[in-house]
């Protein structure tokens, strides 16, 4: 089970502090319980993990199993919380150098729609024209711009490529129930579709087909995912004195009320790097609202100790670092000797490569202590699917919670409409006239 620990924040807040949120903490989780909490009708996070039934991951796995014997490469299309769970956990899964090691059992996991560089999309279309591929569209709304024009992109392409026969049988449609421009399309076309479920927002969707389909495809294993969150999702619903995402939460809100108001997530394992997305994700566009928020950000340890490392020891203090820690390796490569020993570090030689990174680990979280930052660790035993489940709900509840406590609507995302109102004057789409109008004068053209 993940271990929270959250002694190294007492030279900040103490104990009593954290502990004395307990009630309120208590209150949230009723009031997620119950459903009276602002955005209620986005809930269905809360209890899916034990939810999914082996029917449903058995047909999730057979419709991967297709994918996997007909394509050499997977794309999946989409963008924010349609395509960042999956990111996450197929890379920290994955070997690091997949590229390279790719043994033709697994297809090539590719991800597009994400963003607009027409050089991206050039060059993903290039690579993919000689390669039997699928695609994977993700899309909730249906009429997200990123995820559509890859969209059109790649079903073109696919036809082209392989037929419209096999075209339907490589395409696969995640959407929603009834609306939406992904939903029609698919129908239309007789692609093989799931649903995401009315009350799961994105950023909490990655253990519904929006993320198990694709993680599936990648060949790793769905029922440890979803095991470690129903696990997790027990845990997280414990009193406070038992309950390390209610500990969390309360711990990252007496920090923001003492002044902390940016939170660095640190990993020492270069495959979390996107586990960092996803929580950048899920707790930036669910808090951040209402001028009120923890700014989420992270850092890739020991990497970014050669770069951010001197900010995050010395600059502002408005900071607070919290340490995702995998506590045993996978694999086990020993420091090397040298006989000439140029380096001055044979002092290692014979030590486990683990060892030497899990007391950079600490040497760091004792001085960023000492240079002003409080500093939460979360360590999980291993690096694998059930863990991972873990970590993803932990992270979900504590998100809910947390922002229970701000008194922010956790679930819905107002402010993302302002760029696409602006890009959609700027590129004039029919119905923003006025829009068009407004914007030219104000940029005087
Ligand atoms: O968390 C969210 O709701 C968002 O990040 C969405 O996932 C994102 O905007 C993509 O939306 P859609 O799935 O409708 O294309």
């Amino acid at each position: 089970m993940i271990k929270l620990d959250v002694t190294k924040v007492a030279p900040f807040v103490s104990a009593e502090t954290i502990n004395g949120l307990a009630p309120r903490v208590a209150e949230a989780q009723k009031a997620l319980e119950e459903g009276t909490c602002p955005g209620n009708d986005f809930l269905g996070w809360l209890h899916l993990p034990t939810s999914i039934t082996p029917e449903f991951l058995a047909e999730i796995k057979a419709v991967a199993a297709t994918l996997r014997n007909e394509c050499e490469a997977v794309v999946v299309a989409g963008i924010g919380g349609s395509y960042l769970g999956a990111k996450a956990v197929i890379e920290a899964l994955s070997n690091s150098f997949q590229w390279l090691v790719n043994d033709g059992k697994n297809p090539t996991i590719l991800f597009a729609g994400n963003n607009i560089g027409e050089d991206y999309l050039y060059e993903l279309t290039t690579y993919l024209s000689d390669k039997k591929f699928g695609v994977i569209n993700i899309s909730k709304s249906g009429t997200t711009t990123e995820t559509a024009l890859a969209f059109r992109l790649l079903k073109k392409q696919c036809e082209e490529q392989r037929g419209k026969e096999m075209a339907k049988k490589v395409i696969v449609a995640i959407t929603d129930a009834k609306r939406g421009a992904a939903r029609t399309c698919a129908d239309k076309e007789g692609y093989k579709s799931f649903i995401i479920p009315d009350n799961v927002g994105g950023r909490f969707s990655v253990l519904t087909p929006v993320g198990l389909l694709p993680i599936a495809v990648a060949g790793f294993d769905i029922d440890q995912l979803v095991k470690g969150a129903q696990d997790m999702e027990k845990t997280a619903a414990a009193p406070f004195a038992e309950n390390p995402a209610a500990q969390y939460a309360a711990t990252r809100y007496a920090l923001y009320n003492s002044g902390k108001k940016i939170e660095i997530l640190a990993n020492y394992q270069p495959k979390l790097h996107f586990i960092a997305e996803w929580w950048k994700q899920l707790f930036g566009e669910s808090e951040g609202k209402d001028g009120k928020g923890i700014y989420p950000a992270s850092v890739d340890l020991t990497t970014d100790l050669h770069s951010m490392g001197q900010w995050i020891q010395e600059g502002e203090r408005t900071i607070f670092e919290t340490v995702i820690s995998v506590e045993n390796a996978e694999h086990k490569l020993l420091f090397p000797s040298d006989e000439e020993n140029l380096d001055g570090l044979n002092f290692l030689a014979g030590k486990r490569v683990d060892q030497v990174n899990k007391m950079a680990e600490l040497g760091t979280q004792l001085a960023h202590v000492d240079g002003g930052v409080p500093n939460i660790r979360i360590a999980i035993d291993r690096l694998d699917a059930y863990h991972l489940g873990q970590l993803i709900y932990f992270f979900e509840k504590a998100c809910g919670i947390h922002c229970q406590l701000l008194g922010v609507n956790a679930f819905n995302q107002p402010g993302v409409e302002a760029y696409k109102k602006n890009m959609f004057a700027l590129l004039g789409k029919p119905g923003y006239e006025a829009e068009t109008a407004a914007i030219q004068k104000r940029l005087g053209c």
